[in-house]
């Protein structure tokens, strides 16, 4: 594998050896001194055309902590605020000689599309409404370290699943895990075709979050994306809530202990109380942590020359 664009380019036996050293990597943060030689010489620039915390500073930190140069290039700085091409953008920054490009485009496929102009690894960063996968890694990286493993596990992934990269990267990720998906969310933030969709996959589809959250071992809650709503996509926001926040009630039907997943960023009081966000079960922090070991894991395999897949 050279660039990393979806979750289906990793089976079972790729994800576990990133994981491998994405624990090696996570024990490297608990150091004082957290700088490895290994990516020592390469260059890696975040590229990025939409508004990032998480994942943009956890790239730059984990290429830092492999000792690599890391830039971050941001779409309202750049030229193409000029009118400058993706196409042009791209082969401009590779003209200088970068080894990897970590991409978030609003366009679904954009990374698909840069990894065919450029020679440079592409690590896919999220692309519009189509995929996040080190997002799906981190997930599941903390998820199987809260449960003890993921076979055979119940994971309700609840929100705006339309417009979710997220959604769509844990989808085949968890399948690939051996864990078994419920997508819950009201009909009108359901993607369409989940039917058809959901039968290939492998997930079962649902509207009705408390018939649901007891028998799961694990909820992962998803943002509302406001800005990627052009419409009604629910009456108001109280409404939502009731049919589909994890609120303070909503949480008690949890089995105790059960672990709380969120991305981030979190809309509290929206999809999820701070109650739950801040629960003893919340893995929202560990989650963020897990992000730098699991890129570190991922630019180590795809830079290094130690092929994950292979
Ligand atoms: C997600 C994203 O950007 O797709 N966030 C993230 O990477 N931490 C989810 C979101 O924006 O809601």
């Amino acid at each position: 594998m050279k660039h990393l664009l979806s979750m289906a380019d990793l089976d079972r036996d790729a994800i576990r050896t990133l994981f491998t050293t994405a624990a090696e990597m996570h024990d490297v943060q608990r150091r004082e001194v957290k700088k490895l030689p290994a990516l020592r010489g390469r260059t890696v620039i975040n590229l990025f055309f939409e508004d990032s915390t998480r994942t943009r500073s956890s790239f730059e930190i984990a290429g830092k902590w492999l000792s690599a140069d890391t830039i971050n290039i941001t779409g309202k700085g750049s030229s193409t605020s000029k009118g400058e091409s993706l196409r042009d953008t791209v082969l401009t920054i590779c003209a200088m000689g970068v080894d990897a490009l970590v991409m978030r485009h609003s366009a679904s496929g954009a990374a698909q599309q840069v990894s065919q102009w450029v020679d440079a690894v592409v690590i896919n960063a999220g692309d519009g409404t189509h995929e996040h996968p080190t997002q799906a890694l981190l997930d599941a990286y903390s998820l199987e370290r809260a449960l003890g493993g993921l076979e055979g596990r119940k994971v309700a992934i609840v929100g705006d699943l339309t417009h979710s990269r997220v959604f769509r990267s844990n989808v085949i990720g968890l399948a690939t895990l051996g864990a078994e998906v419920t997508a819950v969310a009201p009909p009108t933030l359901m993607p369409s075709g989940v039917e058809a969709w959901s039968h290939q996959a492998g997930f079962a589809v649902s509207h009705d979050l408390d018939e649901v959250l007891p028998q799961v071992d694990a909820v992962m809650m998803l943002r509302v994306q406001k800005e990627r709503m052009a419409g009604g996509f629910f009456p108001s926001p109280r409404e939502y809530t009731v049919g589909y926040g994890l609120t303070r009630q909503r949480l008690a039907s949890l089995r105790p202990g059960t672990p709380i997943l969120h991305p981030g960023p979190m809309n509290r009081g929206l999809e999820i109380a701070p109650e739950a966000a801040d629960a003893a079960a919340s893995l929202v922090l560990d989650q963020v942590s897990a992000g730098v070991a699991i890129r570190m894991s991922v630019l180590y395999h795809l830079l290094a020359g130690e092929d994950a897949t292979a």
